[in-house]
């Protein structure tokens, strides 16, 4: 479902070239439950976001469900973004002047579905994440962990085959990080892929995780 090949990621900053990830290879398959752990600056969220085609790799191929997202011009990646791919992003990305309802709408808003059929959706998972009693507040109002709830609700919405997760739970207490991984578990028993990149030892010894990927300085360790 994702491949990785020989990737490597340097960002060019002036005459700089900052090396971020170096020859990473890897394979996910469809329904595996991937953890990706490794300290702040491995690369963690720059694999991610190669991933989900965010960005380009310097080398090597990123395939994701069958495609090379890795060479799809813009409007392409976006379109398998959001068909096919939950992001929940390390640092939410919500719109701030938006309420939760709005936020959690958008990336089914270029579907063209009719309203109620939006909203419908959207209160369905907003339920699942326990934010649907703040639909209406403008999520600028909420607290950290309410928005990574929020975020981790517009993730869902499009009911992906593939969930990437940066830190899911870096904002959470014990409970509701409990009750995200077991949010993740029965989005795992439906079939969907699951990378989940973190530092909380809460996922590490988990029935529902397939394998734990170790990265440093760019670098898969095994
Ligand atoms: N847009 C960018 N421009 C320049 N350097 C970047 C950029 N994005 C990431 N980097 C660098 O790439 C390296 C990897 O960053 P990344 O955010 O992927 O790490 P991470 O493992 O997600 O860390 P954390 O656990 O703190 O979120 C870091 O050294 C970072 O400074
Ligand atoms: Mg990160």
């Amino acid at each position: 479902m994702i491949v990785l090949e020989a990737v490597s990621k340097s960002f060019i900053q002036g005459d700089e070239s900052i090396p971020a990830l170096a020859n990473i290879s890897l394979h996910v398959k469809r329904g595996e439950c991937v953890v990706l752990k490794g300290p702040s600056g491995s690369g963690k969220s720059t694999l991610l976001s190669l991933i989900a085609g965010l960005m380009q790799p310097s080398q090597g191929e990123v395939r994701v469900d069958g495609k090379e997202i890795s060479k799809l011009p813009e409007h392409f990646s976006a379109a398998i973004r959001r068909q096919k791919i939950g992001f929940i992003f390390q640092k939410y990305h919500l719109i701030v002047h938006l309420s939760v309802l709005e936020n959690v709408m958008t990336p089914l808003i270029p579907e063209n579905l009719p309203l109620h059929v939006l909203e419908m959706k959207a209160k369905a998972v907003m339920e699942q994440c326990g934010i649907a009693h703040k639909a209406k507040m403008r999520v600028n109002r909420l607290s950290g962990g309410e928005q990574q709830r929020v975020a981790i609700a517009r993730a869902l919405i499009n009911d992906p085959l593939i969930v990437l997760a940066d830190e899911p739970t870096a904002n959470l207490d014990e409970k509701l990080s409990r009750a995200l991984i077991d949010e993740l578990a029965i989005l795992k028993e439906k079939g969907v892929t699951l990378l989940i990149a973190t530092h909380d030892p809460l996922f590490f010894d988990l029935g529902c995780v397939d394998k734990i990927i170790e990265i440093h300085n760019g670098e898969i360790i095994v």
